[in-house]
């Protein structure tokens, strides 16, 4: 039976670490890091992340400014607030919940973001930089993923890795993350032929479609590292659950190591938005010495 990569005891160490950093970095230079979140509209599931993503900001100590809009605000008032945020010397990061209502053209509010103020990783400039290799604020997802593959795996290069799914947020980032770690990389989606056979090639394995335990077990070659990225959630026998994309208990039956789903990759996606906030804030200080290691 594979080993259970336990992410919410990762992001739990992850979060004390970030604490004790952001202690000392206050301590020592009376900086103290600050996350504003905008949240447009009534979306009930973003109100209970963005509500969490403020909690946890406060318990690692740092500052939490919270700018809530109604549904019918316009682009150019999001824009407004955007740029206050921009020029704001106590805002380090500036995270802008999505989806936005669809009079709002999400690409162009997050590209008005200050990109060294952009800890979700999503502003052109940080995509390009993750692209070609260069230090930048890279997206939370595919971060934990990588956090918890190197914690599993130690060294990733020359391992086959094969990402199922192309999304912007998870599988394009992911993708170049594990190329820069020195992985044969190979991004598989909805229509790549003989999707089991790609799977099998795989040492490392992570799954970010958003289907529910479309992963079967037995395309999970023997002894691989399984990061299963999706949260979907189902009714069984009546039930409301949370599931994967993976179906975990037979890939389990194959692979080294699996994240279940909950308290997998889910935990740490926050941990690693505070992260990316302490980066930036000592980015922008140029107080390079006092970034945490990956
Ligand atoms: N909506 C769902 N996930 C995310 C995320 O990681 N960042 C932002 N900004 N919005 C989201």
């Amino acid at each position: 039976m594979a080993e259970i990569i336990d992410g919410k005891a990762f992001a739990q160490n992850l979060r004390k670490r970030i604490t004790g950093q952001t202690a000392q970095l206050k301590n020592e230079t009376n900086i103290q890091p600050g996350l504003a979140t905008i949240l447009v509209g009534e979306d009930p599931a973003s109100h209970v992340y963005v509500r969490n993503k403020n909690k946890q900001t406060k318990a690692v100590g740092m500052a939490s400014f919270h700018h809530e809009l109604p549904a019918e605000t316009t682009q150019q008032a999001l824009l407004t607030l955007v740029d206050e945020l921009n020029r704001d010397d106590a805002v380090n990061g500036i995270l802008v919940q999505l989806p936005l209502p669809a009079h709002i053209d999400p690409m162009t509010v997050i590209n008005a973001i200050d990109p060294d103020k952009d800890v979700d990783g999503f502003h052109i400039h940080n995509v390009g930089k993750l692209a070609i290799g260069e230090p930048g604020l890279v997206s939370c997802t595919p971060l934990g993923c990588l956090m918890l593959l190197k914690d599993q795996l130690g060294e990733l290069s020359g391992k086959n890795a094969v990402i199922v799914g192309r999304s912007n947020i998870v599988g394009k980032p992911m993708a170049a993350l594990l190329l820069q770690q020195h992985c044969t990389v190979t991004i598989a989606h909805s229509r790549t032929r003989d999707l089991a056979g790609v799977c099998r090639r795989a040492d490392i394995l992570v799954a970010a479609v958003g289907r529910p335990e479309m992963i079967k077990g037995d395309w999970v070659k023997p002894g691989a590292v399984v990061i299963d990225v999706g949260i979907n959630r189902v009714e069984i026998d009546g039930k409301a659950k949370l599931v994967g994309d993976v179906d975990y208990a037979a890939a389990a039956e194959h692979a080294e190591a699996i994240t279940p789903v909950p308290g997998g990759v889910g935990p740490m996606t926050i941990a690693c938005l505070l992260y990316n906030t302490y980066q930036a804030t000592c980015m922008q200080h140029d107080m390079a010495e006092r970034m945490m290691d990956l």
